[in-house]
């Protein structure tokens, strides 16, 4: 079984957490990217109404192909204390039943265990099984972010 891991990232916080866990797990790295690029306004002023109300956004093609398959981890930054909306676009796509999945955060200061109780039903009610979940701080140094998910990644380590 092939470890995925699923994540978007707008200022690249969460791309290093990925691309740490996928060089541990040996994982397929599968970036989301939105179709129209965002400005700051754009994230703040769109972004997070859009990540308070569990909104997509419009998002490139990505292989949702999940044939022999797991774990399956899925990440975000925190956006005004959810997901941001590509990461919804993602879950309306993706059959993530029968799967193990593992959620990676990155924020800043807090409201991440909202994001991460939210995305847990949603996944749970579509079949999947959440079975882990991590937030990482990004204000720290680019070192130590890479630490803590390449510790994090060990556990997956096949
Ligand atoms: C639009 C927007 C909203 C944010 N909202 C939060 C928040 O509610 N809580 C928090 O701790 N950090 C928040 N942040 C900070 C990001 O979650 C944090 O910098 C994250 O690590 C960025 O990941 P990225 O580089 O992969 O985009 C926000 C950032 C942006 C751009």
């Amino acid at each position: 079984m092939k470890t995925v891991i699923y994540y978007y990232s707008y200022t690249q916080k969460t791309k290093l957490a990925a691309e740490a866990l996928g060089k541990v797990c040996g994982a397929e790295l599968r970036e989301i990217q939105e179709t129209k690029k965002r400005n700051k306004l754009n994230a703040l002023f769109g972004g997070c109404p859009a990540g308070l109300r569990h909104q997509a956004s419009s998002i490139k093609p990505v292989d949702v192909n999940l044939k022999n398959c797991d774990p399956i981890f899925i990440g975000s930054p925190i956006w005004a204390g959810n997901a941001a909306p590509a990461l919804n676009a993602l879950l309306a796509q993706i059959n993530l039943k029968d799967k193990n999945v593992i959620l990676f955060f990155t924020m800043r200061g807090g409201g991440g265990k909202n994001a991460i109780q939210y995305l847990t039903e949603l996944i749970t009610a579509q079949g999947g099984k959440v079975i882990d979940s991590v937030i990482f701080r990004s204000m720290v140094k680019t070192e130590e972010l890479t630490k803590q998910a390449e510790d994090f990644g060990k556990k997956y380590k096949k």
